[in-house]
């Protein structure tokens, strides 16, 4: 009963897709004879119901941290296909403006969260503070109070990432977890074994996708422009939304020159806040999921999220938020924000990357990998086209992608 007032409610607050976005669709000749009704059935699901379609067994759990966010986790205990248990826990954390979805999205047999749970992992899948799922607070309120969205990455690897370590950790009973996480997901980490470096024992081995720490040598016009007009913050923040990350459409409209093409499903991803930040190639598109992601993405984020990354991108630094001079000196007694130290990540760390990610390039890769008290190794995904949101939605990253971080999983 109670899982059934929670998707309720979900399903009516947020899978609201627009009934313009649906039309546009259905003129792909994918959606050739789909009618709307049958399209918006298509966004209206949640994650326990994409796993529930699929035959897999769901789980939810709830937990809050010190700070009084309410976190959302959902788990796939076992594979359908899975013969027995392995006795492994796998925990994957997602990207920006993305939630557990990016984890299943694809279905059975492609989405990670599937292929790992068949393998016989247990698997956990974290939602960071703000998005969907995590959009709840013991006393603030997210569309009303201003107070909840003041954090970044930093929090959710300083508090939202331990607190549901343990959390699976006391639910399971096992000492460490399989961690892979995409993008703001390996940030996050990164933040989480450096700052809190009690947590490296924590984590069995971890492998990161489209690894993100260092910023200063990504391609993203969309970033770049943010990083640029970071500094005269306030006309930033009324375009982009001063609390939230929602652009305002004239904004979304102008970088739509910038990377629209006329292929028409081009058209329709590069209205998506989430595909402008981070690029998207046709070639690994497959059309055929379009409601689907456009229901689940973005799944919200903080608009500090986003400054924070901006101001990676012009200091070349990976270090806490800057608040500005005065600012900083309250908070770090330093005028800079202090730099994250990346040698006490000391748990093994494995990277995947490509050439054409807009946000992971492989300089800054490098250096990460270079910094890291354990850096295993770094593999690049060969295929030209494949991007940034490729290692969750691509058609070949359950071909390329996932039995790599099988295979690097079981050498621990
Ligand atoms: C948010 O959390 C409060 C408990 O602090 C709870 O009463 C409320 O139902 C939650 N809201 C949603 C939408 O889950
Ligand atoms: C494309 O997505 C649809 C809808 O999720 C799915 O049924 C189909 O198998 C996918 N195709 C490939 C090649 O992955």
């Amino acid at each position: 009963m109670k899982y059934f007032v929670f998707c309720a409610l979900f399903a009516l607050t947020y899978a609201n897709v627009d009934v313009n976005q649906l039309k546009k669709l259905q003129a792909l000749p994918e959606f050739a004879g789909v009618s709307l009704v049958e399209l918006e059935a298509q966004t209206r699901l949640t994650v326990p119901d994409l796993i529930e379609s699929e035959g897999y067994p769901s789980e939810t759990y709830e937990v809050t941290t010190e700070d009084g966010y309410i976190l959302t986790l959902h788990r796939i205990p076992l594979g359908k296909n899975a013969k027995k248990s392995n006795g492994k826990v796998a925990f994957l954390q997602h990207g920006i403006l993305s939630s557990s979805c990016d984890w299943i999205i694809t279905g059975s047999s492609k989405g990670l969260a599937y292929i790992l749970a068949d393998e016989g992992y247990d698997v956990w899948m974290g939602n960071a503070r703000g998005n969907r799922y995590s959009r709840n607070h013991t006393t603030l309120n997210p569309d009303k109070d201003s107070k909840f969205w003041k954090f970044s990455w930093h929090q959710i690897g300083a508090i939202d990432l331990p607190t549901m370590i343990d959390f699976v950790l006391e639910k399971t009973g096992v000492p460490s977890v399989y961690y892979a996480g995409h993008s703001q997901g390996t940030t996050s980490f990164f933040v989480m074994t450096s700052f809190k470096p009690e947590y490296n024992e924590k984590i069995k081995v971890q492998v990161s996708l489209a690894p993100i720490g260092f910023m200063n040598h990504m391609t993203s016009p969309f970033f770049r422009i943010l990083a640029f007009w970071g500094k005269p913050l306030g006309l930033l923040l009324d375009l982009i939304g001063v609390d939230e990350f929602l652009p305002n459409n004239a904004f979304m409209d102008s970088f739509g020159s910038v990377i629209c093409g006329d292929h028409s499903i081009t058209q329709i991803l590069c209205e998506n806040v989430l595909f402008a930040l981070c690029g998207f190639s046709n070639k690994e598109m497959n059309a055929t999921l379009l409601p689907t992601l456009m229901a689940h993405t973005p799944a919200g984020s903080s608009t500090r999220q986003i400054m924070h990354y901006g101001q990676e991108i012009n200091s070349g630094h990976f270090r806490q938020y800057d608040f500005g001079l005065i600012e900083n000196e309250k908070v770090y007694k330093t005028h800079s924000p202090p730099d994250y130290k990346l040698s006490q990540v000391t748990a093994p760390v494995y990277m995947l990357y490509s050439h054409n990610d807009w946000l992971a390039a492989e300089k800054d890769v490098t250096r990460l990998c270079d910094k890291l008290g354990n850096c295993k190794g770094m593999f690049l995904i060969s295929i030209e086209a494949f991007n940034h949101l490729d290692f969750m939605y691509g058609l070949s990253a359950p071909k390329i992608v996932y039995p790599k971080v099988i295979s690097l999983f079981s050498r621990h």
